[in-house]
């Protein structure tokens, strides 16, 4: 059979994984395509000292490559909504079937980007647009195809969990961790993405459809970043028996569904808590199968290259089959996505962890259980500290599962009180159950 021919677009950390890959292990893919994927064309800006790329077509502007009459596959690695976009179009226009890593693409313009794929019969694949190495999407779309999915929760930002893991861990600075996960090339380009949760939400936005079969709605998933956890707060934490994680949440609710990424209080016995520095783990609930847990490297080179060779290989695959009978783009039939609301996160219900800084004096405590009692919130425990050399103390509540709503308005009310300083620290309480 005649070899598939791929084009690559971006020679940067998962370009280099992607091309090495593709070059090294050639022979394992040919034996499981049936046929040989032959790099035909890279555009990139620069070369990369990690890729022998001698003897292949090079070329510094990568529209080349979508409209390189011999390529079949483009694979998408510049990353970004502007140009990324324009040239996932145009491949797409041009019948090229198009392989992605990049997660604010498809989180943001992947209705689009599917509508115009299901147009022209051909396929977007983006298995390396979630959580790096591990086969999520494909664990997602087909492995538990047959179960309805009550809910999923994750930690799919490597950075995010590198630096919480350090710094709780190592007692290292946020800074110096972030510095050596950019050094590493885990970070997003613009650093924020990924520890002000956005980088998650993107990924939580492609999980959360194609499990529950709704459009992408990136708009709509609240979004809390792990810049203001202090060293405290994990220290509290920990003493509960809990660990903050920062976690992507998607569930499917009576009322709609939950989108949020935001940091939480998950028990230390969980498996999750267990998850750290660059790995990423999503815990998936089924109605057939119960909760399942896929683990693996969420960044770097080689693992989410893995990922992307793998999708190169599902497409080469199938090459020669019907366009309808192909697995959705988003796993359901795209006729047959359904608008459930996407519930702000007022309406959530969770327990609270809440820190708060009080004089300790006679009254105080009781003000604040009154207000909480109030508000309907139930108490399921309380630790109050001495803090040396200061008038004001930590006191920490763990609370029962209540509304965000009566949440807000209760801290609201606390934070007025004359003897409580500064903000409340709030951050939610997941069971997984
Ligand atoms: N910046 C991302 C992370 C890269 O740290 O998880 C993988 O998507």
């Amino acid at each position: 059979m005649k070899p598939v021919k791929v084009g690559i677009c971006g020679l940067g950390t998962v370009g280099s994984g992607t091309f090495n890959i593709l070059r090294d292990n050639s022979n394992e893919i040919t034996r499981r395509v049936g046929r040989s994927i032959v790099i035909e064309q890279i555009g990139a800006r620069r070369d990369n000292p990690s890729c022998d790329t001698t003897g292949i077509n090079i070329t510094r502007d990568i529209f080349d490559v979508v409209n390189n009459p011999e390529i079949d596959i483009v694979i998408e690695l510049i990353g970004g909504t502007s140009i990324a976009k324009d040239l996932v179009m145009q491949a797409l226009e041009n019948g090229k079937h198009v392989v992605t890593a990049n997660k604010a693409l498809i989180a943001e313009c992947g209705n689009e980007i599917f509508a115009k794929a299901q147009e022209k019969g051909v396929i977007v694949a983006f298995e390396a647009a979630v959580a790096g190495g591990i086969p999520i999407i494909k664990s997602l779309r087909e492995g538990l195809s047959a179960n309805r999915i009550d809910w999923l929760a994750g930690i799919i930002n490597g950075t995010g969990n590198f630096i919480m893991s350090e710094m709780s861990q190592k007692g290292r600075t946020f800074d110096d961790v972030l510095a050596e996960a950019q050094a590493l090339g885990y970070a997003e380009a613009d650093p924020t993405f990924d520890v002000e949760g956005i980088d998650a939400a993107h990924k939580l936005t492609i999980l959360a459809s194609i499990a529950f079969g709704i459009p992408l709605q990136f708009e709509k998933t609240y979004t809390e970043g792990i810049s203001r956890i202090t060293a405290e707060d994990v220290a509290f934490a920990e003493q509960l028996g809990y660990v903050i994680k920062h976690l992507g949440i998607a569930r499917r609710t009576t009322e709609g569904v939950e989108l949020r990424v935001h940091p939480a209080l998950i028990s230390s016995k969980q498996l999750l808590a267990n998850v750290n520095g660059v790995m990423n783990a999503v815990m998936v609930k089924g109605d057939a199968v119960g909760p399942t847990l896929t683990y693996g490297a969420g960044a770097g080179a080689l693992p989410t290259g893995s990922s992307v060779v793998a999708d190169v290989i599902d497409v080469a695959r199938t090459l020669t089959a019907d366009p309808t009978n192909r697995v959705p783009h988003l796993a359901f039939q795209a006729d047959s996505l359904s608008n459930i609301d996407v519930l702000p996160v007022e309406e959530v219900e969770c327990g609270f962890f809440l820190n708060m800084s009080i004089q300790d004096k006679a009254g105080v405590l009781a003000n604040i259980t009154q207000i909480l009692s109030k508000n309907g919130i139930s108490i399921e425990s309380l630790i109050q500290r001495e803090r040396e050399g200061s008038e004001l103390v930590p006191l920490v509540a763990m609370t029962h599962d209540v509304k965000e709503k009566a949440m807000t308005e209760a801290i609201s009310a606390i934070e007025a009180l004359p003897e409580v300083s500064g903000p409340v620290q709030r951050i939610r309480v997941e069971s997984l159950l």
